[in-house]
């Protein structure tokens, strides 16, 4: 392996190298790391300082890591309450701190490592396409753009795409497009529906119209007022629902499939069905959010094939471009010809690096034997959390679908998420903070799911001792 410094302000790594930045010194970095997948190789090249860091294994934070801590502390906006884990380096389902430590990653920032840290072939998607073309703006054609968007449409139910850079654009998007389809299918209405209904515990994103549709109080309160139009609705209640999805009112119904960050709810077919009936009869679109649970997470490639219920606007992001920053809207014919040139654009969406990225997720993931190996592993994943955590008296239910699993508890889920991290297994909380949320990477093994299952048990006691405090 090669470390190459080409001088003091440019360093150039091999795939095993990273490096610190020290922006109080305002310069490039003097410190690299070398990681084998294991604990830091003590080695030094010219002006390169290397360290053999401390690794107790345990919760103490050691020098490297508070310092970029402290930094961040300092340099960027506080909206993170972040854990105290400076991460390095990944290789398939594991990640490294900066301090060597290994941990088991069943949260692929958030649900989007799909392939897991530095999938080969998505190495080489993004190495061949960078050493080609990277950007060019949507001023011009791009071949990776224009073939993603044939595969997605080749794979789905959708006739075309709209590429974002994230989640909440997509979503932002599917809003202006709701809004156009009604204008431009009713023309001769006065006022055409521009309203739209959401549900409780969903979550669409974190801009103003995608933030309107997001049910979260403490998320929404700050911001106040936000996009106008918006009823929230009980998620899986049909009866709530009949007499307010209106005609000439109701632009469009988001819903998740299965509810991600609200805490993995499962809709039901007859819940979905019914929406779908509802929205046609009162010419309202039906958008589906698979963000978070689509493009392969619950063993199908798209959440709502197990239902057998399509939409007429999809969005997507997460997993997309195996995590680089991707989004995409996927619509109807019908739809599609209601927009217009300028009506919508982005100048980085849909760039040649990202999609041919996305290309190769696309690939991999939509493959039968590996979806067939994703509901599996789900049905595996579930089997033996029931068997280690189901007689726990703090575990109420666990659910999910696929590699999208919530272990809901009576108490708040934060210190068995602490003392996972501290054994080594990284997971994230849901819902209102009570639910453990396990989104490994898909390529994960069922003997990482045993170590999971196996870390989470022995951490359960935590729970016990938060009890007696
Ligand atoms: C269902 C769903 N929609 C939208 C979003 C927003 O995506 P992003 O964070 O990429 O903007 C998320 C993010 O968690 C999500 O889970």
């Amino acid at each position: 392996m090669t470390l190459l410094i080409s001088s003091n302000a440019t360093v150039c790594q091999s795939l095993n190298f990273r490096q610190l930045v020290h922006p109080d010194r305002g310069e490039w970095p003097r410190q690299i790391f070398r990681f084998n997948g294991r604990k830091p190789i003590a080695t030094s090249c010219l002006n390169v300082d290397v360290q053999a860091p401390e690794s107790s294994g345990k919760i103490a934070v050691v020098r490297e890591s508070k310092e970029v801590m402290e930094a961040e502390g300092r340099f960027i906006v506080g909206t993170y309450a972040r854990v105290p884990v400076v991460l390095a380096s990944g290789k398939g389902c594991k990640l490294y701190d900066v301090e060597g430590r290994e941990y088991l990653d069943c949260s692929s920032g958030i649900a989007v490592n799909a392939l897991g840290h530095c999938d080969p072939d998505w190495v080489k998607a993004v190495v061949d396409q960078a050493n080609v073309l990277t950007h060019v703006s949507n001023v011009y054609y791009s071949i990776p753009q224009v073939e993603l968007a044939k595969h997605l449409v080749a794979c789905s139910f959708a006739d075309r795409v709209f590429f974002t850079n994230s989640g909440t654009e997509a979503n932002e998007a599917a809003i202006k497009f709701a809004r156009k389809y009604q204008r431009y299918s009713n023309p001769n209405d006065a006022e055409p529906a521009t309203e739209f209904i959401s549900f409780s515990n969903s979550f669409h994103g974190r801009t103003m119209g995608a933030l309107a549709l997001t049910s979260k109080e403490q998320y929404r309160s700050p911001f106040e007022p936000l996009m106008p139009g918006v009823t929230f609705l009980e998620y899986g209640n049909i009866n709530a629902t009949r007499e307010l999805i209106q005609r000439g009112k109701t632009a469009a119904v988001f819903v998740e499939p299965i509810q991600g960050e609200g805490g993995i709810y499962s809709a039901t077919k007859e819940f979905l069905e019914f929406l779908r009936s509802v929205c046609d009869d009162a010419g309202a679109l039906l958008v589906f959010d698979e963000v978070q649970c689509g493009l392969g997470r619950t063993g199908y490639l798209w959440a709502h094939e197990a239902y057998g219920v399509f939409p007429d606007i999809m969005t997507l992001a997460k997993p997309l471009a195996g995590g680089l920053p991707i989004g995409a809207v996927l619509v109807t014919e019908r739809v599609a010809s209601a927009i217009n040139y300028g009506d919508h654009g982005s100048t980085f969406a849909g760039g040649s690096l990202v999609c041919n990225a996305a290309l190769t997720v696309l690939e991999k993931i939509l493959k039968p034997a590996f979806l067939v190996s994703v509901s599996k592993k789900g049905q595996y994943f579930k089997e033996i959390l029931n068997q280690r955590l189901g007689g726990n008296s703090h575990v109420k239910e666990i659910r999910g679908q696929g590699l999208l699993i919530g272990i809901e508890l009576d108490v708040p889920a934060s210190p068995l998420v602490d003392a996972c991290r501290n054994a080594g297994l990284l997971v994230l909380t849901a819902g209102k903070g009570n639910i453990v949320r396990l989104v490994p990477p898909l390529i994960i093994t069922e003997q990482e799911l045993d170590a999971a299952a196996e870390i989470l048990q022995n951490s359960m006691s935590v729970l016990d001792e938060n009890d007696s405090k």
